[in-house]
């Protein structure tokens, strides 16, 4: 893209034609990503074009997207996450292998995740241009990617990285020192399903008025 790049109007694609939301409140994190079941260019399409309809300051859209899908790229990619993944929960709690995870800990499936990040259909990284508000104006379009891929019936999962890794990605896949990394996106088909998520109430998360006052509904 570049100063004479033409900006277009992009009307909805009919595979995206599942309920707001359905999608909305279907969407959740999935980890265990069937490798044997592509995901086409086209659905890769529909993925991004989502994003680009997301909202960014005076509409600049800095985000950028990288599309790994060579599988060779993935493997050498996996191993990235892999080191990233433990090198965050050596910081956090100076954990170096799995035995390290207590029973019942949420990070059981994440670090099921940096197994096999290596083996994921696709994987799209999310950088933006430089800005002041690079990430509130990224992370948008994030959100759009992971819907639409559920509207697809294709599982995702938001993860970051860590910087003892960034140099190496940045060389691997040739990005412009530039660029901001925010999170890295594995798509791909669920082995199994999507499941419900819970959440806190939003009687419990929301202030009206006054931070002091509950919603109506609480
Ligand atoms: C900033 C951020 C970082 C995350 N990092 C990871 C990660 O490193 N590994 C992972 O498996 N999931 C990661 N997640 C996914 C969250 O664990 C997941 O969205 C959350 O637990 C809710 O899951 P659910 O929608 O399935 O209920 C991250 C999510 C966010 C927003």
């Amino acid at each position: 893209m570049n100063d004479t790049t033409e900006m277009i109007r992009l009307a909805p694609p009919g595979a995206l034609d599942m309920a707001l939301g359905e999608a909305m409140f279907t969407q959740r994190a999935i980890r265990r990503l069937d490798p044997a079941r592509p995901i086409t260019d086209e659905q890769l399409r529909t993925i991004l074009d989502a994003g680009s309809k997301a909202p960014s300051g005076a509409n600049i859209q800095p985000a950028r997207f990288l599309v790994i899908r060579d599988r060779e790229r993935i493997r050498e990619f996996g191993a990235l996450y892999h080191e990233a993944w433990w090198a965050k929960r050596r910081d956090e709690y100076g954990w170096s292998g799995k035995a390290d995870i207590p029973d019942g800990s949420p990070y059981r499936m994440p670090a099921l995740l940096a197994d096999e990040m290596a083996d994921a259909p696709v994987v799209l990284l999310a950088f933006s241009l430089p800005s002041g508000v690079a990430a509130a104006s990224t992370f948008p379009a994030v959100q759009n990617i992971l819907l639409a891929a559920r509207a697809l019936g294709i599982g995702s999962v938001l993860t970051t990285l860590h910087p003892q890794v960034m140099d190496r990605v940045y060389a691997m896949f040739g990005v412009p020192a530039e660029m901001v990394f925010h999170c890295c996106i594995p798509l791909g088909y669920p082995r199994g399903r999507f499941g419900p998520t819970v959440r806190y109430p939003t009687s419990q998360t929301t202030s009206w008025n006054d931070w002091a006052n509950p919603p109506p509904w609480a």
